[in-house]
């Protein structure tokens, strides 16, 4: 099964690896939707959401869980709710989501300073950094210092354990609560063999999502203390996330989350494409194999007047010549100047990722005449 798009008025294979977001409804989840038992949410009488959050929160060994629209508002309403005081300020890795694509939600809406901190190659950050920045509360200039926020998987990579454990123990030692935007954390849990619980052991709370690599069409759940999810029921009704009857998004939540064993066939694809790259033995293009831990390919792309990760990016979307490897369609996104990423998904099969990447060596030979095809 695969998608068709008209070019050329030849139908060709479609393989979108821009995102693990793409991903459609399966049969199952959808016949899930349709027979789900409903309630009012606001009111807390869902009984298919009140399954799902009780369900995350016991994977998690979190006392309570809620299911908010997105990963994004899942993470603001942490924030809020560990920031209970204007001024306060987060300090978080310079790459991670909350930094880059959420709008400056921090402090755009809950009024909170973000202090970054540079990510080391694995996705962790220097915990020193934060001591040295560590605010006087005496001090009525200074913000108040609040919270650590990091960010599992980073780019695909997984936290190491270890590190981890050392930011809790620091959050604690220093009044800090610690949120992790976990999107993708069962990615890492599945990447890394390690149960979850592990994972989030000590951590104020969680987000993760069950729309990224899960398969579901929307949602994300935050875990943390019961405490703690009270405070988050009353931000997300502020924000306009109570929902009413969503006991049919909850139900694909839960077929989301039964399904999560199946991502270890996303970080086997990602690793096959990454060894068919750094195989070509290009000049041009290659991939740090120690980054490919889970579902995500960063193809490094040596920028050129010929070639740079926009120009990769559209011929690999095009189909131009009659030769058969050039026929499929590949979706992939221009992350950032000189790389490119690919994300494997559920909707990939194996005749997907073959054909992706014998148009990506197909694609690069035209660039790299040092390759032959
Ligand atoms: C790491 C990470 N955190 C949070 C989010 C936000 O999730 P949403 O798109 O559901 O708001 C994303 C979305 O891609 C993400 O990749």
């Amino acid at each position: 099964m695969y998608s068709v798009e008209k070019n050329n008025s030849d139908e060709v294979m479609v393989v979108n690896l821009r995102s693990d977001t793409f991903t459609k409804p399966s049969k199952e989840m959808r016949q899930a939707m349709f027979d789900a038992e409903v309630g009012d949410d606001v009111c807390e009488e869902d009984p298919t959401v009140i399954k799902l959050q009780k369900v995350a929160a016991e994977l998690l060994g979190k006392e309570a869980a809620l299911f908010v629209p997105s990963g994004s508002m899942g993470n603001l309403i942490a924030i809020m709710v560990h920031c209970d005081q204007r001024g306060c300020e987060i300090y978080l890795g310079e790459d991670c989501h909350i930094v880059q694509h959420e709008q400056g939600a921090a402090a755009q809406i809950a009024g909170v300073t973000i202090s970054t901190i540079p990510n080391n190659s694995n996705g962790t950050f220097n915990i020193n950094t934060i001591k040295s920045r560590l605010r006087d509360s005496k001090n009525v200039h200074h913000p108040i210092s609040r919270m650590i926020a990091v960010e599992n998987t980073l780019n695909g990579k997984i936290l190491p354990l270890e590190w981890l454990k050392e930011v809790v123990e620091f959050g604690k030692n220093n009044n800090l609560k610690v949120h992790m935007d976990g999107a993708r954390l069962w990615n890492a849990a599945i990447g890394s063999n390690t149960c979850v619980k592990d994972i989030v052991r000590g951590l104020d709370s969680v987000t993760f999502c069950l729309s990224k690599g899960l398969g579901a069409p929307v949602g994300s759940v935050l875990c943390g203390s019961s405490e703690f999810i009270i405070k988050a029921r009353r931000c997300r009704k502020l924000l306009g996330g109570g929902m009413r009857q969503v006991g049919v998004l909850a139900a694909a939540g839960l077929v989301a989350l039964d399904g999560r064993f199946r991502l270890h066939k996303d970080h086997e694809k990602a690793t096959a494409m990454m060894k068919a790259i750094n195989q070509m033995n290009s000049k041009i293009i290659n991939v740090n194999a120690a980054s490919v831990q889970t579902n995500m390919v960063f193809v490094d792309v040596n920028n050129s007047e010929a070639i740079d990760a926009e120009k990769v990016v559209h011929r690999l979307g095009t189909v131009v010549d009659d030769h058969p490897d050039d026929q499929v369609i590949v979706k992939a996104w221009a992350e950032w100047e000189g790389c490119l990423r690919l994300v494997f998904h559920l909707d990939i099969s194996d005749e997907m990722l073959n054909a992706a990447i014998k148009k990506f060596k197909y694609v690069i030979s035209q660039f790299d005449p040092a390759i032959i095809n």
